[in-house]
């Protein structure tokens, strides 16, 4: 079995972050948001491995080479424009041959891996494997009409959705797919949905099956959708022991809960309520950080208060006395108060920011 994974598409709801960055490499728990799935597939023994990318996208490329770090062989294929989904698999046909495989949406998190889909895709014998949520906001997605336990029809973000799934972005196909896409036409919106391809193959009597998630499953399409899956990540963390440095980290602090820390880190007279990663190099004074904080190498938090957010490198705090909070902050960015007059702070920032309140 190969493996699919789109690390393309505009991640305009993610702007200003994704003006300076694909938006699938902001750090979930201090990793690029990618790096899980690829973590999966290797875990579900899927070593061969293509990802799609932009046209001129040399970020991701430059992050994870040819993936032997990960224990996987990466393939770069460069899509020329975001023209949808059953493109991006179009696309892929010389890639994929004659395998079966996994199709993963580079921007969905989800909890305990891929295994399970894989296993009842091959049980089942199934053209085509889908995987399901329960959500409260079905027209966002990818929806099935579900009767005795059969999808009997799929649509594409319906304004009056038929059940209150959701198809996830975990797809098992053979290669009937490649029939689907090559026939199917673009939709209003000029893309080459997901969602038409699936429908024509149920209109060719193909056999499409599909799992519930019953854990956690995210399509990282919003800022608080990325806080969202930072704090599960942090809650489901495990220590690495080679990746765990106390020296620095003195005892005038109070530290409470699970914490990682990177090397060369310095906290001081603060207070850390875990789950919390910090990265290298981090220096944490008279502050206090956390539930739920992800800080990347190099950044600074002095004098000040931080919660649930994911911080990126090289970024510092100084002086805030309001808590920061539910906050997206890019790299290299300094935000500094003078005087005091807000509560609470929620902050999307893009790289090299620069705040100076009061
Ligand atoms: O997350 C699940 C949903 O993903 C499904 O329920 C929908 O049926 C499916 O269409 C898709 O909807 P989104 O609106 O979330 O798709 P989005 O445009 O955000 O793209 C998903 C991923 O694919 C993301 O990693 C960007 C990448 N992409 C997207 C397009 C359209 C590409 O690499 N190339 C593309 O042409």
């Amino acid at each position: 079995m190969k493996g699919l994974l789109t690390a393309g598409g505009h991640g305009t709801r993610l702007r200003p972050i994704t003006h300076t960055k694909n938006k699938h490499l902001i750090p979930i728990a201090n990793q690029p948001m990618l790096s899980y799935a690829i973590d999966y597939m290797r875990k579900a023994q899927i070593i061969d491995i293509g990802i799609i990318i932009n046209e001129n996208d040399k970020e991701i490329e430059n992050i994870f080479g040819n993936g032997k770090q990960y224990g996987v062989n990466l393939t770069y294929i460069h899509q020329n424009s975001p023209l949808g989904l059953a493109h991006v698999i179009k696309i892929s046909e010389d890639f994929i041959g004659k395998d079966k495989f996994l199709f993963y949406l580079g921007d969905n998190i989800l909890v305990g891996g891929v295994n399970r889909f894989i296993d009842e895709f091959n049980k089942l014998k199934s053209n085509c494997h889908l995987v399901l949520s329960k959500v409260n906001d079905p027209e966002r997605f990818g929806v099935p009409e579900i009767k005795n336990n059969k999808i009997i029809s799929i649509s594409e973000k319906p304004k009056n959705p038929k059940s209150d799934y959701a198809i996830t972005g975990i797809y098992l196909y053979d290669s009937s797919i490649f029939e689907a896409v090559n026939n199917i036409k673009p939709s209003e919106r000029g893309e080459l949905e997901i969602s038409d391809a699936h429908q024509y193959l149920l209109e060719k009597n193909k056999k499409i099956t599909f799992s519930e998630i019953t854990g956690w499953w995210k399509d990282t399409g919003k800022p608080s959708d990325l806080i969202e899956a930072n704090k599960l990540v942090l809650k489901n963390m495990v220590k690495k022991k080679n990746f765990d440095y106390y020296d620095k980290v003195e005892f005038n602090n109070k530290i409470n809960g699970k914490i990682i820390y990177g090397k060369d880190s310095i906290i001081k007279k603060s207070i850390i309520n875990g789950p919390v990663i910090i990265g290298n190099n981090v220096v944490i004074e008279n502050s206090t950080v956390g539930p739920n904080v992800s800080l990347s190498n190099n950044c600074k938090v002095i004098n000040s208060r931080i919660e649930d957010s994911i911080v990126m490198s090289g970024t510092s705090f100084l002086n805030i006395k309001k808590t920061i909070k539910n906050s997206l902050l890019g790299n290299n960015i300094q935000i500094n108060q003078k005087n005091e007059f807000f509560n609470e702070i929620n902050l999307i920032i893009g790289d090299q920011g620069k705040i100076e309140i009061g």
